[in-house]
């Protein structure tokens, strides 16, 4: 009885249940017993196919005669029904006939696509992006795909870096929240469901701390900052069932990730006792050559498969080397058949061994091309993704039937510019991405007019449509200017040491400016741009990041107040460059500033005000929000007790609308210093016009841990400040004492 419950309990976790496994273990030994170590290598072996490329291409003279040879146990990047048929064809001509797996960068949506992940992050609603990706993982897998390289978890402090969009910002505990509800969402019931992809944990690990935001960068941190701070998110989805991890390019504290044996083998395999398995990241394993840490690629394989590295994503060290290591006794044997084992036990899960052609489907590809249920998902999550950052003369919501609206900028009819990096090209993409111009225009009343000019282009110096946007400016009663990133500006290799608008966007800004007419700016962006300019002269600003298929509808949505905009920060926006890395649980130092201006011997710049331009956790409505109450259930406390923190929240404007309550705690006196704040809990309230909800926490020992300097993780007595607020930068606070 008691196995039967513990199968149930589990199977409903998305793992598959214990007697099941167990068949898949007998079934994966006696398969083993019949491979020869050149076909146990060739399932460590993963390539790119060579349609579409995230990476630098290696050309291979006869790929498929590799596969029929058993040498590939994977193929990254063969999208589609007819291209996976063709591959797993060639696999099913091997000796052994071992499936292959479709591995594919579905990062914010597949056919239909979301807000980049960094946006979604900014609706602070678990259940919106658990939903998001379930639905990338149904229309992926009807695309043949068993495998997503998602989610990116790594914490991302510092907006020069590109990635920083396919993360969830700057903070542990929300990031880990959201990693969670990914590998929730693309897992779904559980790996065998015909609608469920492998998730993978990417990048492991600390790859969002690179030295300067620059991309591949060095990454030298305390033992102790990893495991408080970075090493969380990915700890959660272990607990989460993810079936796979990338490691990471960087090295850190020396050491590249994928050579990395503290990180993969003793910390991920053994102390979290992950049992799926790992995969390197594009040529990460060659890359270690130019890291100086191999000498050449069979030191590399070596180096590699010792750290736990389970599969050689494009860099050949594997396929071309780990026979010769393992007969030359340099690599043991049990190393190979544990990462085959690893691999085989997914493939057996997906249920591949069954049918390989489980995922390969006409029917089902074709229902999940234009699914519009999807589709009005994405514009829900879109418009909720939104940041409403200034709306100081009330002038949104927009009425529709404003005379004449213009729109102005290069992002107006753009397409893939509002689908955002990583995204999957397909050739009909310019027909289906809705753009603002479409957008708006649908919401807008029949009798008004919406003008438009594109102004610039996103990154040139050309001001010779300058005149023209002017012009239409002039015409019109409100001008929604839209600027920002374009499409490839955020992403893999796209860090900029210059975060402020590109080419002449703010130029043209400055311009229409001057015709006096109410503007309202918005910034479509894959992180947090620098826009002083606009910040101190723009009253009314929201950030609307890179919101996928249905981005011009959910901006109408928005600006005509039909969804009335409840998203808030995932990250710090600094003042400027030279503010960051700038994020809001920083020590308080020796000398911190007592306040925006104070540069008097303190930790300060001489030259820049301290607060951010925008704080983590920020984002206004059209309503506004009124926090009253707050109460403590004690305010002394002894050992394993628990404090209840509430807090009576109004909504004390003119419209319905949501917030999101903050709870952060600070503990005042630690064996190692402690952040000013530090995020532990929220709560998403829909509050009424005129409606009040009292919003409770449980705060627990629990939440008042850390690491000391022996990575000992425990808490200790003392005061601890508990603060409730709007966002990190406007909270109440009250105080407590906890005796042990
Ligand atoms: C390199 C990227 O770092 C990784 O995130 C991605 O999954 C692989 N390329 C495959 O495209």
């Amino acid at each position: 009885m008691k196995k039967i419950i513990l199968s149930i309990c589990i199977a409903g976790l998305g793992f598959i249940s214990v007697s099941a496994q167990k068949s898949i273990d007998q079934k994966v030994t006696e398969l083993m017993a019949k491979m020869t170590l050149e076909e146990k290598i060739g399932q460590l072996n993963q390539y790119n196919d060579d349609i579409t490329a995230t990476g630098p291409v290696t050309k291979d003279a006869d790929k498929a005669g590799q596969v029929r040879a058993g040498k590939l146990g994977s193929i990254l990047n063969a999208v589609g029904v007819k291209n996976t048929k063709n591959w797993q064809d060639q696999a099913m001509q091997s000796r052994l006939k071992i499936p292959l797996l479709f591995g594919q960068d579905v990062i914010h949506g597949f056919r239909t696509t979301f807000p980049i992940p960094l946006g979604e992050t900014a609706t602070w609603d678990m259940n919106l992006i658990e939903k998001s990706a379930r639905i990338a993982a149904t229309e992926a897998s009807a695309y043949g795909i068993h495998w997503t390289f998602a989610p990116m978890v790594d914490i991302g402090r510092d907006p020069r870096w590109g990635r920083v969009m396919e993360g969830a910002g700057e903070d542990t505990y929300l990031g880990s929240l959201v990693a969670k509800a990914r590998v929730k969402g693309f897992q779904g019931n559980g790996l065998g469901n015909i609608d469920a992809v492998m998730a993978c944990t990417k990048h492991f690990a600390a790859y969002g701390a690179g030295v300067g935001g620059r991309d591949y960068n060095s990454v030298d941190m305390s033992l102790r900052q990893l495991n408080e701070t970075y090493l969380p998110p990915y700890k959660a989805t272990v607990e989460a069932g993810v079936a796979t991890f990338m490691n990471s390019f960087n090295d850190i504290n020396g050491i590249p990730a994928t050579g990395n044996k503290y990180i993969q083998r003793d910390l991920l395999k053994g102390a979290w006792n992950f049992k799926g398995f790992v995969v390197s990241d594009w040529g990460s394993v060659g890359e270690m050559i130019p890291h100086g840490f191999a000498k050449d690629n069979k030191d590399a394989a070596l180096k590699a498969i010792i750290a736990g590295s389970d599969m050689d994503m494009e860099s050949r060290s594997y396929i071309n080397h780990l026979e010769d290591l393992v007969k030359e006794g340099k690599v043991d044997v049990k190393l190979i058949d544990d990462a085959v084992r690893r691999i085989l036990t997914k493939k057996y899960e997906l249920g591949l061994f069954d049918n390989p052609y489980k995922f390969i489907d006409e029917k089902r590809e074709k229902e999940q091309t234009n699914n519009l249920e999807h589709r009005r998902f994405a514009r829900e999550i879109g418009a909720k993704s939104i940041v409403l950052l200034k709306n100081q003369t009330q002038l949104l919501p927009l009425s529709k039937t404003t005379k004449k609206v213009a729109i102005i900028g290069p992002f107006a009819k753009a397409t893939v510019d509002n689908h955002g990096f990583w995204s999957i090209a397909f050739p009909d993409d310019n027909q289906r991405i809705i753009t603002q111009f479409d957008g708006i225009k649908a919401q807008l009343d029949k009798n008004s007019e919406l003008l438009f000019a594109q102004g610039c282009n996103v990154n040139d110096k050309d001001t010779s449509l300058f005149a023209e946007a002017v012009e239409i400016a002039k015409k019109a009663d409100v001008v929604i200017m839209t600027l920002g990133e374009g499409h490839a500006m955020s992403g893999e290799a796209k860090s900029r040491s210059n975060i402020h608008f590109s080419g002449v966007q703010e130029d043209l800004l400055k311009e229409i400016a001057k015709t006096g007419k109410p503007i309202v700016l918005l910034i479509n962006a894959g992180r947090p741009l620098v826009f002083d300019w606009a910040s101190e002269n723009i009253p009314t600003i929201a950030y609307t990041w890179w919101l996928g298929t249905e981005a011009g509808n959910s901006i109408a949505d928005v600006l005509f107040g039909k969804v009335n905009p409840g998203g808030k920060l995932p990250m710090t926006f600094p003042r400027t460059e030279g503010q960051i890395p700038i994020y809001y649980n920083h020590y308080n130092t020796g000398r911190p500033a007592k306040n925006n201006t104070d540069r008097n011997y303190v930790s300060a710049y001489i030259d820049l005000d301290n607060d951010p331009a925008y704080p983590f956790g920020f984002g206004l409505s059209y309503t506004s929000f009124k926090y009253s109450d707050f109460n403590l259930s004690s305010t002394e406390l002894q050992g394993n007790q628990t404090l209840n923190a509430s807090i009576k929240v109004t909504n004390s404007g003119n419209y319905d609308g949501e917030e999101v309550v903050q709870l952060y705690i600070r503990d005042l006196v630690g064996k190692v210093v402690r952040p000013v704040k530090e995020l532990k809990g929220f709560q998403k309230l829909y509050l009424k016009k005129g409606e009040s909800k009292t919003v409770s926490f449980n705060i627990s020992p629990e939440d008042l841990k850390f690491y000391d300097e022996d990575l000992n993780y425990d808490w200790e007595a003392g005061e601890f400040d508990i603060m409730i607020g709007t966002s990190s930068a406007d909270v109440q606070t009250k105080r407590v004492n906890w005796e042990k």
